[in-house]
């Protein structure tokens, strides 16, 4: 089967202090001047997609934190191609709100927007905007119906669903988003985020992960995607430490984990227990993270993209074999290390793809 050359896309850095839990000096900025400069290089090198990020509270150095659909937006006025992923999180946001919104924003981007479902893991932070925090398979309930009702709002003429959760009758959305509808993504790896994956989303987005892990993961998704004849692609999270030498990128992974503030890594790793260990599985995201890998918000050291170009570029056609369909990436020094992975390793990966597979077109 032919497959689709692998897609990328960047986490954007709407949240201060970057992507690890460190010390370490960073040249990126959570600003909208860096931001939309960033965008507009991502989108030059071979960038597909930028995801924002939600936080309504502060922790573990990102102390300040812009929006994530309002930024969204802006990041689609300052470019062209890149689609921009908004996340959000049931509970703050209901679908008819989040619908409505993210109509508007299709018609004014040429339909650019897409949305990330997420489920919740900051127990502290629903406390403190005094939202109920439900327990695990409930969260999944709720994102399951969200993403339902998303999906009816934006498809049904007239939309009527009686949930646990949400309820419609009659309702009709006008206008809806332009064609192609957003897509939808999901966040989480736990067996309820691969069900619901395997149901409804079109992307499930998991945190980094060796090549096994990932693997175990994909066959479960299509096995029952298969069974539910949903259709749904994989997006994985990892960190890229590309230099021109082996020895200088593990030198820097080194660096930005001596200089990990600990207390503030083990604050992480007490809060995000109420994700993949809150399962009735005990599986999911962090659930067997060490504190090392915890320094990196998604445990993007464990996908090991941290070496030269081309060996990263060989990890990502590993990846890629695996069933892997977009790489969900996050970089020390941003707007520097976007440009050198669009300059020395997207153009390797692209050789490697027509290698194995020669009829790929990358136009
Ligand atoms: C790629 C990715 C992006 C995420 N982005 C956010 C976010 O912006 N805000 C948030 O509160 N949680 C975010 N999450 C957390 C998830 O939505 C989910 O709550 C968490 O991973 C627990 O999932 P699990 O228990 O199913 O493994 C993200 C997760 C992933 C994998």
């Amino acid at each position: 089967m032919t497959r689709q050359p692998i897609k990328f896309a960047y986490w954007v850095p709407n949240v201060s202090g970057g992507l690890v839990i460190s010390q370490i000096p960073q040249r990126t900025s959570w600003d909208f001047d860096y931001n939309r400069k960033l965008a507009q290089t991502a989108e030059r090198v071979g960038f597909e997609y930028a995801l924002t990020q939600i936080r309504f509270t502060a922790g573990y150095g990102a102390d300040n934190q812009h929006e994530s659909v309002t930024f969204s937006q802006a990041l689609l006025g300052a470019t062209e191609r890149l689609k921009v992923i908004a996340a959000l999180l049931p509970g703050p946001w209901n679908p008819t709100l989040a619908a409505k919104q993210i109509a508007t924003i299709s018609h004014l981007s040429s339909a650019r927007i897409a949305v990330n479902i997420v489920s919740g893991w900051f127990r502290g932070e629903f406390k403190a905007i005094g939202e109920p925090w439900l327990d695990h398979e409930e969260r999944y309930l709720r994102s399951e119906e969200f993403i339902r009702c998303l999906q009816g709002i934006w498809q049904e003429e007239s939309f009527t669903f009686a949930g646990d959760f949400y309820r419609y009758r009659d309702y009709s959305l006008k206008p809806k988003p332009l064609q192609p509808l957003p897509e939808i993504f999901q966040g989480g790896s736990s067996r309820a985020a691969r069900d619901m994956a395997a149901r409804v989303s079109d992307w499930y987005f998991t945190n980094g992960n060796t090549l096994e892990g990932v693997r175990q993961q994909v066959v479960d998704i299509q096995q029952k995607a298969v069974e539910n004849q949903h259709s749904v692609r994989i997006g994985v999270n990892g960190f890229v430490i590309a230099r021109d030498s082996e020895q200088e990128a593990h030198q820097v992974l080194r660096q930005i984990v001596e200089q990990a503030n600990p207390d503030a890594v083990k604050g992480f790793q007490h809060e995000v227990k109420n994700a993949g260990s809150a399962s009735p599985e005990g599986e999911g995201n962090w659930a067997n993270s060490t504190l090392e890998d915890l320094v990196q918000y998604n445990d993007g050291f464990k996908t090991n993209l941290i070496g030269t170009p081309r060996q990263i570029a060989e990890r990502i056609i590993e990846l890629h074999q695996a069933g892997v369909d977009l790489l969900l990436l996050g970089f020390l020094h941003c707007q520097e290390e976007v440009e050198y992975f669009g300059r020395e390793v997207i153009p390797l990966v692209r050789e490697l793809e027509r290698q194995l597979q020669p009829e790929l077109s990358h136009g």
